[in-house]
């Protein structure tokens, strides 16, 4: 009880705004690491789906009481504070310390959680965006039958896990994942396209060679914000830019997306026109709407420098 009551309480500080009346949707996950940071950063909340891991999850679904228990605290948490409906934010199911029997016991806590939730009640969940989570944790047509809509986490395709750099959400994997869960059985209508408002740093081997691709020497630099090696929030980023003027910043016409490098430090990012032409690739192929993680990395002083 303790532990689901734990869970329950981190889903629902993701706080997602989502309205399923409008057209497309926009979901704004707000980062609930975000108390973590000093300064500018400001901001609140506690704990997330990476951190929250998957093996609580596991154990929990595994067991229909435990299962049972946790659908009706999940409505009476709900219905107690006034929320529109549940995100499940589960990463991953199988992985991570998972089981292989998620699979099956994702969509039973899906099923059971529509049966005993009132009418209009929105469930959406995040999911990961590697194609190969759909053969061991993904059951695409019965979470297409369950959900109103689905977060694809087109994003972090390249990171300072790589030995080389990489753009964090290019275009082709994006097209692939997204092609891959329409194959699979998702309605596109259903589908909703996650955007990035961070990027992801390198530190390179050797400065002269600094195309996508290039040797790197590990993880880059942390924002001044955020702390954590290896990434930066867009408003780290416009920052940056700010500060150091002599940033070399490129567009990759194939891939849609910038990327910029200062001395060793290598930098993959989504800008305004990346996003722009991501939200046009939703309204293209008629998908649900877009995501972005997360609204409190955003460039909320306007210091992007691009569009003035
Ligand atoms: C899993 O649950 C246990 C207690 O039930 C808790 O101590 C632990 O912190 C949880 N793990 C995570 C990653 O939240």
């Amino acid at each position: 009880m303790k532990s689901s009551t734990s869970i329950i309480v981190f889903l629902l500080l993701i706080g997602i705004m989502a309205s399923a009346r409008s057209e497309k949707k926009i979901v704004c996950y707000y980062g609930s690491w975000a108390t973590y940071r000093n300064g500018n950063g400001k901001l609140l909340v506690a704990m997330g789906g990476w951190n929250e891991g998957s093996e609580n999850y596991s154990r929990i679904m595994k067991s229909y009481s435990l299962r049972s228990t946790l659908v009706k605290s999940i409505i009476n948490f709900i219905q107690t504070w006034g929320f529109d409906g549940f995100d499940l934010d589960w990463e991953y199911p199988s992985q991570r310390g998972g089981s292989s029997d998620d699979y099956r016991n994702y969509i039973s806590l899906l099923k059971e959680l529509r049966e005993s939730s009132p009418r209009g009640f929105i469930m959406s969940a995040a999911v990961g965006a590697a194609t190969y989570l759909i053969s061991s944790a993904y059951d695409v047509k019965n979470m297409n039958k369950y959900l109103d809509f689905i977060n694809l986490m087109t994003y972090d395709y390249h990171g300072s896990w790589d030995t080389v750099t990489g753009h964090n959400a290019p275009f082709s994997s994006l097209d692939n994942t997204v092609s891959t869960w329409i194959r699979n059985g998702a309605s596109p209508s259903k589908l909703v396209l996650g955007v990035p408002i961070y990027g992801r740093t390198w530190t390179l081997s050797n400065s002269n060679s600094h195309g996508v691709g290039a040797s790197t020497s590990g993880i880059g630099k942390a924002g001044r914000y955020t702390l954590e090696k290896g990434m930066m929030t867009y408003l780290e980023i416009c920052e940056e830019f700010h500060s150091f003027r002599d940033w070399a910043k490129y567009w990759d016409n194939r891939e849609k997306v910038p990327y910029a490098f200062r001395g060793n430090q290598w930098l993959s990012y989504d800008n305004v026109q990346s996003v722009q032409l991501k939200a046009q690739y939703v309204n293209e192929n008629s998908l649900g709407g877009i995501m972005v993680w997360s609204i409190d990395g955003d460039d909320v002083y306007g210091m992007d420098d691009e569009n003035k």
